[in-house]
């Protein structure tokens, strides 16, 4: 049985060797299960109730695993190989394989052997694979990803104790905040040639992001934001002269609605009030109550525990002893424990139980207004679940006259049941201004000092999100950066084109994920660039056109791109530059060049026909993407002569240092030599730029003379080279 089990380096059988159509790169989360004792098991058993076992503890991973949105992708005698993230990718996916990690534990973990109970051990990995279908000689298809990953989430179990779940960095660096993690440090593992930090997960802590936002004891400064702040802080006054307030703060995801909510929690610190929060999560949008329960359960109502999220120097919520609330406790307690519904608490039609267990917490809620304000925060509405949203809706109108200021956060789509109301406002949240998200970047780079024009590209790219500036810094400053992509050289899916921090990616992809039909067209769109025009796409696209009409009305509906300029069948845009990105780096290696290398055909072809002049960087990019050497460092040197003829000396000197870069790639011979020259001194040209025609320029221009070198073209043209021959 071990000979067959783990995904060593050769996991292709004889046969099978080249992925279907729908083959992808992706970041994905795998997760490698291995039954323990299992070969001892096999010599103590009969062969036929071995299998009985096995196949038992397949079926358990394999339910636990779909539970939480996993792909079972293959088994290996008692090991299973899962993947969260593929063929449909979640925000949610590295997390989920988290969770059902610790579910798979208790689920095998019931069952028992000979007396004892099964065992599991369980490596957890994330990051770049291809995945898509394997096809062989054979007809044998499998779905299959291959990369370092599945090999290092096989190799993290075989260090897992048993009963435990080890994880790799990268898994923890997303998701380390919900979970009870403990360091193993860099260990060495088999077949990898360094070591890797690990980290076993002990248990699960928090349910969401934004609960965890709101764990942390010391954030980082609020930036920006006045202006919201102030709105709030005149709802809470409001509020608090008993003329109840409700807002609703909606907007993109990482836009910052949990960190002005928290923001304003600090800012009441010392005023007396009492705070509920509650928080909604994506796995309990089917579980009755789940944010209310989940605050009793910290508020120690529940269990007994001891609160955990509770501020001292806060007046707390009334705790489990006051005797309104046992009556709550038990009624809540019969859903969320199974043992407690045939407890001997009332008997009551479900039904009317959920009727009076509401009545019953806006009661509550009203006896606590009664002794001191109330700020109330629902977190995170758009995954609400049924019973939740009835709360609130009976919440809401009777919080008008009482001191109470209710602050529902939503992602945009999140329509609320409630009717208008002058005590009701809604405060969409945009991104940050351009200095403000400049102070972001800078303060979450500290102390390394990022270069300006790196800050600049990050700006670009995250456009005023303070979710994707910290991570596109976070990137920048742990992969390094050169001056085209930041964060270039860190963990990324997508190592030629810009970087997708692994943190955004999941919930980036998920977006895209929806419309899986219309994905070629959009990865098409991605490789043209974050804006594209219909004529274009259709030159590039082997789609008819009213397909292709068709499919980008329906990429506008799933809001993926929006119509830019007055007349909708001429422009697009991405609406936002990471979901491009994101589309474009999916594309596997050869797809991608091929497809750039005839963007960069029709774009010349079009700017030959005089029909449409290209940007030479432009050419250039899609030249270097496609591989096309010699074109692409042409091209660089065009961009950067051009930026320079515009004294745009920046712009100029990064196109030639490109240009310089990519020659390196070209064979040994005149061409290259010749590019070479052209290029430095060109280079030369821009360094002296702002002193006029330097000496640099003129002596290599001298040193060209003195060597019998003919001028080249490309500056044989320009006006300056008739000053300096003079
Ligand atoms: N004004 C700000 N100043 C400093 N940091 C901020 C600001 N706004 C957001 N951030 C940081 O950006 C990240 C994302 O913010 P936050 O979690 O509040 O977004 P959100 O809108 O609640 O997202 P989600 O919809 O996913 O819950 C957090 O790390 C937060 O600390
Ligand atoms: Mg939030």
């Amino acid at each position: 049985m071990k000979g067959l089990k783990k995904p060593r380096s050769s996991i292709l059988e004889p046969g099978i060797h080249t992925f279907g159509p729908n083959a992808e790169r992706r970041q994905l989360s795998v997760m490698f299960c291995d039954l323990v004792g299992s070969t001892p098991l096999s010599s103590r058993l009969d062969p036929e109730d071995l299998t009985a076992v096995i196949l038992g503890y397949q079926s358990r991973v394999t339910a636990t695993v779909r539970r939480f949105g996993g792909f079972v992708a293959r088994y290996f005698g008692d090991g299973v190989l899962s993947y969260f993230g593929w063929p449909v990718a979640d925000e949610a996916d590295t997390e989920q394989a988290v969770r059902a990690a610790l579910a798979v534990i208790d689920s095998v973990g019931e069952r028992q052997v000979q007396g004892e109970h099964l065992q599991v051990r369980i490596g957890i990995a994330t990051g770049l694979v291809v995945v898509g279908e394997l096809l062989g000689a054979d007809e044998a298809r499998q779905q299959m990803a291959i990369g370092r990953t599945p090999n290092l989430a096989a190799r993290l179990q075989d260090i897992a104790k048993p009963g435990c779940v080890v994880i790799d960095d990268a898994t923890f660096q997303q998701v380390g905040r919900l979970f009870e993690c403990q360091g193993l440090g860099p260990v060495a593992l088999k077949g990898l040639p360094d070591n890797v930090t690990a980290w076993q997960v002990t248990r699960a802590m928090r349910s969401s992001r934004s609960e965890a936002l709101h764990a942390t004891t010391k954030l980082p400064p609020l930036i920006g934001r006045d202006e919201e702040l102030h709105t709030l802080l005149r709802l809470w006054s409001q509020a608090k002269r008993r003329d109840g307030r409700v807002a609703l703060l909606s907007g993109e995801p990482g836009v910052g609605k949990s960190r002005l909510a928290a923001g304003l929690m600090e800012r009441l610190r010392g005023e007396p009030h009492a705070k509920l929060r509650f928080f909604c999560s994506p796995q309990h949008q089917d579980s009755p109550l789940s944010p209310v329960i989940a605050q009793m359960e910290r508020a120690g109502y529940l269990n007994g525990s001891s609160p955990v999220d509770t501020d001292p120097r806060e007046s707390k919520t009334p705790g489990p002893d006051d005797p309104a609330n046992s009556e709550d406790a038990v009624l809540i307690a019969r859903w969320i424990e199974p043992d407690a519904r045939n407890s001997s608490a009332p008997s009551i039609g479900a039904r009317n139980g959920m009727e009076r267990l509401i009545g019953d917490l806006v009661t509550q809620l009203t006896d606590l207004a009664a002794r001191r304000p109330v700020i109330i925060l629902f977190e995170d509405a758009q995954w609400i679940d049924h019973t939740s949203l009835e709360l609130l809706s009976v919440m809401v109108p009777c919080i008008r006259y009482l001191p109470v200021l209710l602050l529902v956060s939503c992602r945009p789509g999140f329509s609320p049941p409630w009717v208008a109301s002058p005590h009701i406002s809604t405060l969409p949240l945009s991104g940050l201004r351009k200095l403000e998200a400049v102070a972001l970047a800078r303060h979450t780079a500290a102390p390394v000092m990022l270069p300006p024009l790196v800050i600049r590209q990050i700006i670009a790219r995250a456009e005023g999100v303070p979710l994707f500036i910290e991570e596109l810094t976070r990137a920048a400053v742990e992969g390094g950066w050169d001056e085209g992509h930041p964060g270039e050289n860190a963990h990324s899916p997508n190592a030629q084109g810009a970087v997708v921090p692994p943190a955004l990616y999941a919930s980036l992809a998920a977006r895209l994920d929806r419309l899986p039909a219309l994905r070629e067209v959009i990865q098409l769109a991605a490789v043209i660039g974050r804006e594209f025009t219909f004529e274009k796409l259709a030159a590039v696209s082997n789609v008819a056109e009213g397909a292709l009409a068709d499919a980008l009305a329906g990429l506008c509906e799933a809001g993926l791109i929006s119509p830019t300029g007055a007349d909708a069948q001429v422009g697009y845009a991405f609406r936002h530059a990471l979901i491009r990105d994101v589309a474009h780096s999916m594309l596997l290696r050869d797809q991608r060049r091929q497809l750039h290398g005839r963007v960069a055909d029709v774009l010349q072809r079009r700017s030959d026909e005089g029909r449409e002049e290209t940007a030479p960087e432009i050419l250039a990019h899609h030249y270097t993407l496609a591989e096309m050497i010699e074109p692409a460092v042409r091209h660089w040197l065009a961009a950067g002569l051009r930026a320079f003829r515009m004294a745009a000396h920046r712009e100029a000197d990064s196109h030639l240092c490109r240009g310089l870069k990519l020659l390196e790639r070209l064979p040994e011979g005149v061409p290259r030599a010749r590019l070479g020259l052209e290029l430095k001194a060109a280079a030369g040209l821009v360094r002296d730029g702002s002193n006029g025609y330097g000496h640099a320029f003129q002596s290599t221009f001298a040193a060209w003379r003195g060597a019998g070198v003919q001028l080249p073209p490309s500056l044989a043209a320009r006006h300056w080279d008739r000053d300096l021959e003079r």
